[in-house]
């Protein structure tokens, strides 16, 4: 490691996103929200399965899969899939599934160098891309039930030095940059998360539907209240510019000790402003110039959800006392932001009190709550049905 000062992202000559003549909130107005998109097990279950088996999932960062054979699992709505990363260098996924009589075949949630994969029931043989590759008595097995018995193939892709998969599949999955999207890619990419490496990851059991938990993330709304907020930074906020680009959304939250350089059309957000953007359906990058945590509410079932969040940061020397600095100043924010994410689940405690009640019935959302009201329309038409079909079969 050289003595590289940390990477300083900034807005270079990308697009303004907040200041001067920039739209703070994008023309959706106030609405209102049916409750039941939260505790709807029919709607859990088409999400599962037209939503989260069609769109791009994080699955852990690039580094954790550097080695050839080096495996990953991600695990959530029903589905274990394993990532592992090709003598060539690419990524291979595929469903963790034995295509014997089902369980797990992988049963280490990570691990090194792994050449073959055998399943602890009856030693059914895989090579690290899912194919099948020994069967123990196998003269005793239809060759040709064998032949069909292909890999459960799963799309997957790097982009920022996270690793995402796609259920739909290598041939069926769009490109995972489209899916982020050109102006998200290009703004987000000036933090260069690529070159960043983990330094935690947090993991939390929440009582409620992930949804609810992407919802917090989509309004800054609540931080005067529930996160205790001085009332500079409540009056940034309301300086605030939410973005609905596509399936995604970016949102910029100008820092207080800056908003005088908000007036100034060369307002450089990366460098004074938060800076949040979320990839559909549950990927949030939540951006402070020196780091970036990562928030990712897996759903597990329809009213309880894996939530982890990820912290990244910048890799330096650590004997050079200007990034000793850096380390001291990132790790007393994050651990500021920890106890924030500690407020955000006291709240989904209460969400799981009521989450039932007959008198949730209706959401009311502000003009600047706009996020959430557009994350649930477009969730509402991805998964709509003929009336006649809604049922779990
Ligand atoms: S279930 Fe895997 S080998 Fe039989
Ligand atoms: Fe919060």
């Amino acid at each position: 490691m050289g003595d590289t000062p940390v990477h300083v992202p900034t807005r270079g000559d990308r697009r303004q996103r907040v200041g001067v003549g920039v739209r703070n909130v994008p023309d959706h107005g106030p609405s209102t929200m049916d409750a039941s998109v939260y505790r709807d097990p029919v709607r859990y279950e088409l999400e599962r399965t037209r939503v989260l088996t069609s769109h791009w999932l994080l699955a852990g960062r690039s580094e954790q899969v550097e080695g050839v054979g080096d495996w990953i699992t991600y695990e959530g709505h029903g589905e274990s899939v394993v990532i592992t990363r090709q003598p060539d260098g690419h990524l291979a996924a595929f469903h963790n599934v034995c295509r014997h009589r089902g369980p797990a075949f992988v049963t280490e949630m990570s691990g090194c160098a792994a050449r073959r994969f055998t399943c602890p029931y009856h030693g059914w043989v895989y090579d690290t891309e899912g194919r099948l590759v020994g069967v123990p008595e196998r003269e005793d097995f239809d060759p040709d039930h064998l032949a069909a018995a292909g890999p459960a193939r799963v799309a997957a892709d790097e982009w920022g030095g996270w690793v995402w998969i796609n259920m739909a599949g290598p041939d069926h999955a769009v490109p995972l940059i489209e899916a982020i999207g050109a102006e998200i890619a290009d703004d987000l990419g000036a933090f260069r998360m690529e070159d960043m490496v983990l330094h935690e990851v947090l993991e939390f059991d929440v009582p409620v539907n992930y949804k609810a938990v992407v919802d917090g993330f989509n309004e800054i709304y609540h931080v005067t209240e529930l996160h205790q907020v001085p009332p500079e930074f409540t009056k940034a906020a309301r300086c605030a510019s939410f973005h609905i680009v596509g399936d995604n959304y970016m949102c910029f939250v100008p820092k207080p000790e800056h908003l005088a350089e908000l007036e100034s059309p060369d307002y450089d957000h990366h460098r004074y402003a938060i800076c949040h953007y979320v990839v559909f359906p549950n990927t949030v990058f939540n951006c402070n110039p020196g780091h970036i945590q990562v928030f990712q509410p897996i759903p597990v079932a329809v009213d309880r959800t894996r939530f982890l969040c990820w912290e990244i940061i910048y890799p330096g020397n650590p004997d050079d006392p200007e990034y000793q600095r850096y380390l001291k100043n990132t790790m007393a924010h994050w651990a500021g932001l920890k106890m924030v994410v500690g407020q955000d689940i006291s709240i989904y405690e209460q969400m799981a009190r009521t989450k039932n009640s007959s008198a949730f019935t209706t959401q009311i959302l502000s003009e600047r709550e706009c996020k959430i009201a557009h994350f649930h329309e477009n969730m509402d038409r991805k998964t709509r049905v003929d009336p006649a079909q809604r049922a779990i079969t």
